[in-house]
């Protein structure tokens, strides 16, 4: 995004938690013979952390896309074919209504197919296959998993920072999961993903200026989906107009009005985000693959 109109602010990132949330994964990593890490599909980058390339070594992994009733369609075969190029397995789902989550035991067995004949061939065909189930706070891991055991297993609403007990998850005889043993931290390395995980409600956007975010949210939405713009607020963004503006020019199509001529930014700030969360805006993607959509100062 252009630099001259992209808001600057200061965000207070939770630096403990993180040390002891990655032992516990190490600790675990033993235990089990491949790792699923959860993404949101509309943020698979911010939604990564990547240190769990090198902590996960040589496991054999899956990719959830999760949210993809959320995502623009386009990004989210975009993403799959990216990272099946780089030799994971991936899934698209939606845990809340379940869709595509059927396609998961499968998926575990063809990825673990060698493991499953050498179990074979030591004649212990009957050891179930383990997975720990990874992915930052907010992600979906409890609906998640949930909807792949077929009853409520796991416990929702984690908050960050907070490193829940070990739980394994019986799916059936030949398979159990590991209910992450530690939350996976998000990557905070610079503003902009701080942005997209508040976007995505991963983290609270009270930690950051909600008036800030909700204008470099507008420029975002101005240069990539401007056409949600003008469906929902019924205004062509003016290319001159910085994100402060543009909340205003949705405010008065609005009518938040705090007194005469002046419109109420922050209610539209609020407005923007609860409906981009609700899915109102339609299905967008904060992050693409390859064009430095975020992160590059584009
Ligand atoms: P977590 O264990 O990773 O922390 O996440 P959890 O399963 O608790 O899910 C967080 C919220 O995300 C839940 O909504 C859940 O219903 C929603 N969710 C999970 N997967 C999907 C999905 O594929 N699509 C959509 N649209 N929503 C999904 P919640 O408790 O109502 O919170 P929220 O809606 O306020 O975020």
């Amino acid at each position: 995004m252009a630099e001259s109109s992209y808001e600057k602010m200061n965000i207070q990132w939770f630096p403990g938690h993180m040390t002891k949330a990655q032992r516990m994964i190490e600790e675990n990593l033993k235990l089990v013979d491949a790792v699923c890490e959860i993404l949101d599909a509309r943020i698979p980058r911010s939604s990564r952390n990547p240190d769990i390339d090198r902590l996960a070594g040589d496991k054999p992994r899956l990719l959830i896309l999760n949210r993809v009733d959320l995502a623009d369609p386009e990004a989210t075969a975009r993403w799959r074919r990216h990272f099946e190029g780089q030799g994971f397995s991936v899934l698209e789902t939606d845990a809340k209504s379940g869709r595509g989550v059927k396609e998961f035991v499968p998926a575990v067995r063809r990825l673990l197919k060698d493991k499953l004949e050498q179990y074979e061939a030591k004649g212990q065909g009957g050891r179930p296959l383990r997975v720990m189930i990874l992915g930052i706070p907010n992600v979906g891991k409890s609906t998640f998993i949930n909807k792949v055991a077929g009853r409520k297993a796991a416990v929702a609403g984690d908050k960050p920072g907070v490193t829940r007990g070990k739980q394994w998850i019986n799916i059936d005889k030949g398979l159990d999961l590991l209910d992450t043993p530690g939350i996976l931290w998000p990557k905070f390395d610079s503003q902009e993903v701080g942005e997209m995980l508040a976007l995505t409600n991963a983290i609270k956007a009270d930690v950051l200026d909600k008036e800030t975010l909700g204008a470099n949210f507008m420029l975002r939405l101005r240069e990539y989906y401007p056409q949600a713009l003008t469906e929902r607020y019924k205004f062509t963004p003016d290319p001159e107009q910085n994100g402060f503006e543009l909340l205003e020019a949705a405010a008065k199509k609005r009518g938040f009005l705090v007194s005469k001529g002046e419109y109420d930014i922050e209610r539209m700030a609020n407005t923007l985000l609860g409906e981009y969360h609700d899915g109102k805006l339609g299905r967008l993607s904060l992050e693409q693959p390859d064009d430095g959509f975020v992160g590059t100062g584009k």
